[in-house]
């Protein structure tokens, strides 16, 4: 029973979002190329090395649009399915905060309610997201 109200929410989903950019409710994550971008290695940094800077806004806006806006929204105006990413704390209190969500996802009651990104994007690329998000943020 639970599985199928989960499909149809999916369908309803798939159903909205295939009028935009999301057609077939694809669900695989979208590489992010990040040339241009300072390369980071693989060690998690704490903080932003890319704050401010307007390529990473650039690549962050794209690649946000391909894996993150099905649930938090085109332009990260939330419909309500997830939180709303322009209230995310700004500087490092908000970069912890995204790290943790990025490497773990989100499971709640056994559901995953996002998937985990660390081994799907890239460093740059999740960084470069955190520098988009930031540069919407809103009070
Ligand atoms: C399948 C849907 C889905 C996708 C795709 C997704 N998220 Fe989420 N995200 C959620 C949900 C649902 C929550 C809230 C989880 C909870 O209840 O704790 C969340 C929470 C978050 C939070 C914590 C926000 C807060 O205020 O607590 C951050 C940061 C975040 N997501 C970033 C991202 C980024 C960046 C991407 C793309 C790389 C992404 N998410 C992709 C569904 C998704």
């Amino acid at each position: 029973m639970t599985t199928r109200i989960r499909l149809a929410g999916g369908f309803l989903l798939g159903l909205v979002l295939a009028g935009g950019a999301f057609a077939h409710g694809d669900v695989q994550p979208q590489p992010v190329n990040t040339d241009g971008l300072d390369p980071l290695g693989t060690e998690w940094k704490e903080e932003n090395p890319y704050r401010g800077n307007a390529k990473a806004v650039a690549i962050g806006d794209s690649g946000f649009n391909q894996n993150c806006a099905r649930c938090h929204g085109l332009q990260m105006i939330s419909g309500g399915l997830a939180p709303d990413l322009r209230y995310l704390p700004t500087g490092k209190e908000g970069d912890e905060y995204f790290v943790e969500r990025m490497k773990h996802g989100a499971v709640v009651n056994g559901v995953t309610k996002m998937p985990a990104f660390d081994g799907v994007l890239s460093q740059e690329a999740m960084w470069a997201i955190r520098t988009y998000i930031e540069a919407k943020h809103e009070e």
